[in-house]
């Protein structure tokens, strides 16, 4: 929990990393997957958030790291990870780290059709294990949690068409290189646990129908974390194995990978009022050196979790639209009605805020703001404010 003292603390904007809640949420996953499976692996989406400091601490607690990309798999290992304890996904990957994930015992789950030529390209002294991502239609597998027009995904060889099938001969094909385990990461907006149970039933009939013989299932990512009302890890977890224990499968190496539900609640944003301004007689403007940007980098959240630490008493009034700092017209928070004004100092605390946050925010206008690492009475500075010297790595000015 972050107190007013450390509020009170710390420079304005920066973000705040609570190293007990992380470690609060990967035990939570880890407890649930240990209930109902005795072959697990948890492993942390790289993309939700990739400070090298979270990465670490991740890393600590005996997480694998789930990357889709050259760059995130160099930032993995040159936190610590070893290859064997990364997943690697994704179209982005290139031909270099391909193979030497493949070679180095990380789990690569094929994304794309050029990975499958690469695969040639292997030691013929040596047997590989290579899984495939299936592609998952919302609608297909689970018309109780079907959206509309973006059902159909553009991830993983599908099995309505010969894409699954013809992937499938290409590894048979290959003396050296057998195939390991299936990838089924697909996100339904409901986030239902019953969306997952009838995708893994759907990935169990495409096992059974082709009679293949698996390590692991990789269930991908997109859980809710730890919000009341929604359903738990545990929830989640027992739907896996039900489903699963259904097609006899219940032995395989359960994968997850999840950013959102580790992360999100761990990560704080902090800004300070700067300005306030009337603009018409019922309604002020709050300026805060903070921005939509950081904690809403796709300006699409409806609303936002925050409290407020006021210094003085002030007079209440009818309306008070909080704001960023940005020349952004729309970088405006939420809006306070009745309530007293906000003055210069007050802080506000943005709760939540730890995915697709910091991994999204353009560096716009202003860079990177600090990170701070909030462990029992400590706090470290885990990254410096960037300014210009930051943003000019690898420019040139001229020539
Ligand atoms: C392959 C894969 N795994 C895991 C995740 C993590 O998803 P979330 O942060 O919603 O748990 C993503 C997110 O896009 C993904 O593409």
């Amino acid at each position: 929990m972050i107190g007013k003292d450390i509020i009170q603390k710390l420079p304005s904007p920066s973000f705040i990393l609570d190293e007990e809640e992380l470690f609060r949420s990967i035990t939570g996953f880890t407890e649930a997957l240990k209930e109902f499976f005795s072959d697990f692996t948890l492993c942390y989406s790289v993309k939700t958030n990739a400070l090298p400091y979270l990465l670490n601490l991740v890393h600590s607690r005996d997480c694998f790291a789930e990357v889709v990309s050259a760059d995130e798999y160099h930032l993995a290992r040159q936190c610590g990870y070893r290859e064997s304890r990364i997943i690697y996904n994704g179209p982005m990957k290139n031909k270099k780290t391909f193979l030497e994930a493949v070679m180095g015992g990380a789990i690569v789950n094929i994304e794309t059709k050029r990975e499958l030529k690469w695969l040639e390209e292997l030691s013929k002294d040596n047997i590989y294990k290579v899984g495939l991502r299936l592609n998952i239609n919302i609608s297909r597998v689970s018309m109780e949690d079907a959206d509309g027009g973006q059902d159909n995904s553009r991830f993983g060889f599908s099995d309505e068409t010969s894409d699954f099938s013809d992937a499938l001969s290409v590894i048979k094909k290959l003396p050296n290189v057998q195939l390991s385990g299936i990838h089924i990461h697909r996100t339904a907006h409901s986030r239902s646990v019953r969306f997952y149970k009838h995708s893994i039933e759907y990935a169990c009939e495409i096992i059974r129908k082709y009679h293949l013989e698996l390590d692991y299932l990789d269930i991908g990512g997109g859980f809710f974390g730890i919000f009341p009302e929604k359903p738990t890890y545990r929830d989640y977890v027992c739907a896996f194995r039900e489903a699963l224990y259904g097609y006899g499968l219940d032995t395989l190496r359960v994968i997850v990978e999840p950013g959102n539900a580790l992360v999100a609640s761990c990560f704080h944003y902090l800004s300070e009022v700067i300005d306030v301004k009337h603009v018409e007689k019922e309604k002020w403007f709050v300026t805060t050196d903070g921005s939509r940007n950081d904690v809403d980098p796709f300006f699409r959240k409806q609303n936002y979790l925050y409290d407020l630490y006021a210094e003085k008493d002030s007079p209440s009034v009818n309306e008070q639209i909080v704001s960023g700092c940005t020349c952004l017209e729309n970088d405006r928070l939420f809006c306070i009605k009745n309530g007293p004004l906000l003055q210069l100092g007050d802080r506000i605390l943005y709760r939540n805020v730890g995915a697709y946050t910091m991994s999204l925010s353009p560096l716009f206008i202003r860079f990177f703001p600090c990170v701070f690492a909030v462990k029992k009475n400590e706090i470290i500075l885990v990254r410096g404010k960037w300014d210009a010297e930051e943003f000019l790595q690898k420019s040139i000015i001229n020539n």
